[in-house]
């Protein structure tokens, strides 16, 4: 097996140009943007518009890093797209974006782990990659969450946004590329975060959608400090993994759920600011796109430079959570 690390070639991001700002919000739910702000960071999210769909941005997002990697589509052996707002159900939304692509030579799949998809998706690109079974793996997170969100409740409507981001994985020389990972799970958890119409426990019929059993429902309290400890938690576990320490991070890019879940576990890491990424005012939380999003973000903006050291953690629905450590 060798000493193959994975890291980086390219990174890309997308999103609609339809924007839902917290005053628009202020017109449809008894909220205010300085309830929205203060308790959430965010200002504005992106909102796809009707007839828009995931792997239009997915797409977009993937030409861009496949081209920031200097490779071709046909070089891409492996696809994985993290969502949990498929195009359809059948096929996966990984081989629907192959065929727009034309990565023909690809294996491609769909990764459902909500917020943490891109993390689990990085994860398992990881291993193939060290393993030799794939060259250059296209990991994207890409979701509409905006169809998800039921507009009459405040606690949610308020959060989430629509977007793409993309990264391929290939082989990288000396000490740079990932360099510890971890993903984790509780299904105990299963309420706190779900939708649970339109499977084949609750199968869409005229009423579970009358009963908006299809939107996302969430226990926000409760869900806020499992993030919290879960985010911290695992992102120390990376760090001992590598024998590193928070101290020796350059940028952390946490999953963009909350501005306070942000603050909460940067403190218990003892990140100061100037090391951590927030867009969330931006974008709110967009699921698996959130992580990708902002690492291209930050690629764009100069923020990362050869050999960072950078720290990426998630936390979603499931519950799920991950950590990855990468040398840039
Ligand atoms: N505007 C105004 N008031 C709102 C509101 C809104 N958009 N949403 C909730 N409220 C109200 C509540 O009804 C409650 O009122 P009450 O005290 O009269 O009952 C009050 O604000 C406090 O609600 P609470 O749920 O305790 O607020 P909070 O500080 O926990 O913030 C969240 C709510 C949802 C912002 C926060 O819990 C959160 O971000 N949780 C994590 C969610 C998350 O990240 N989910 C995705 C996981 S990846």
């Amino acid at each position: 097996m060798g000493n193959v690390r994975a890291g980086i070639l390219g990174t890309g991001h997308s999103y609609p140009e339809g924007i839902l700002t917290n005053a628009d919000l202020e017109k449809t739910v008894e909220t205010s943007d300085e309830w929205i702000t203060t308790r959430t960071g965010i200002k504005q999210r992106r909102k796809a518009a009707p007839g828009e769909y995931t792997s239009q941005f997915a797409v977009r997002a993937a030409r861009q890093a496949i081209e920031r990697a200097g490779l071709e589509p046909s070089d891409i052996d492996l696809i994985l797209c993290a969502t949990v707002t498929p195009d359809q159900i059948l096929p996966s939304t990984g081989c629907l974006i192959q065929a727009e692509l034309g990565a023909h030579r690809a294996a491609a799949m769909d990764v459902v782990a909500a917020c943490s998809g891109f993390l689990y998706g990085l994860t398992l690109a990881n291993t193939m990659v060290q393993t030799g079974q794939s060259r250059n793996a296209l990991v994207i997170g890409a979701e509409i969450l905006t169809q998800y969100v039921d507009y009459s409740d405040r606690q949610t409507c308020v959060l989430f946004g629509d977007g793409a981001g993309a990264a391929v994985l290939g082989p990288v020389e000396g000490d740079r590329g990932i360099l510890a990972t971890r993903i984790k799970s509780d299904g105990r958890y299963e309420e706190q975060l779900y939708s649970p119409g339109g499977g084949t426990r609750r199968p869409p019929s005229a009423e579970t959608l009358a009963s908006g059993d299809h939107f996302f429902k969430m226990k926000g309290n409760e869900l806020f400090k499992v993030a919290v400890r879960s985010m911290a938690d695992i992102s120390r576990e990376v760090l001992e993994q590598a024998g590193l320490t928070a101290e020796d991070v350059s940028l952390f890019i946490p999953h963009q759920a909350n501005q306070r879940i942000t603050d909460a576990v940067a403190n218990k890491l003892n990140v100061d600011d100037a090391r951590v990424y927030s867009n969330i005012a931006m974008h709110g939380n967009t699921s698996s796109a959130s992580i990708p999003i902002a690492l291209d973000e930050c690629v764009e903006a100069g923020r990362i430079k050869k050999d960072d050291l950078i720290l990426l953690a998630s936390f979603g629905g499931g519950v799920t959570w991950g950590g990855v450590l990468m040398r840039w």
